[in-house]
């Protein structure tokens, strides 16, 4: 990862980044997307999906995408997915949003959530 985006990563995740060494790469974060890729995309293009595409997710207002026929407690929410909000999502959907995404246990550890933060920020790489 480059010196400057090195950076930026840092500056987004600072409570992660110190706490845990090194800061999160999107290339790791891609290994971290087997977990929702059976159900999501994240091509703002494909429409076959399960749920609803993760194109833009981070700073995307909750339920907000008007051609997905969203059904869970989600529907009429008024927040944005901020890294906070999607990390804790990630680290207990359970509590978080039950019954959004079924299947998705949680993933525990810090790092593997900042990874796969960054990389949906950043899906191309
Ligand atoms: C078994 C299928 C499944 C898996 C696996 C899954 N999801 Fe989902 N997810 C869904 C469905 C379906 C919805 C839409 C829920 C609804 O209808 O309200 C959703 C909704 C979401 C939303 C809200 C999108 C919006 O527009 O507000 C986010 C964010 C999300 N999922 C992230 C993830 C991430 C990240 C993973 C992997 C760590 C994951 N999901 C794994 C099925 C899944």
């Amino acid at each position: 990862m480059p010196a400057t985006m090195m950076s930026i990563a840092i500056a987004l995740f600072p409570a992660v980044a110190s706490s845990t060494g090194p800061a999160p790469s999107a290339q790791e974060g891609k290994q971290h997307f087997i977990r929702c890729a059976a159900c999501h995309s994240t091509n703002a293009a494909d429409r076959s999906a399960t749920g609803p595409h993760l194109n833009g997710i981070v700073g995307r207002a909750a339920a907000s995408l008007p051609h997905f026929a969203y059904a869970s407690e989600l529907r009429g929410q008024d927040f944005k997915w901020s890294p906070a909000r999607l990390d804790a999502f990630l680290e207990s959907p359970r509590t978080t949003h039950p019954g959004m995404c079924p299947t998705f246990n949680g993933l525990a550890k810090a790092e593997h959530r900042a990874a796969l933060i960054a990389y949906l920020q950043q899906p191309a790489d």
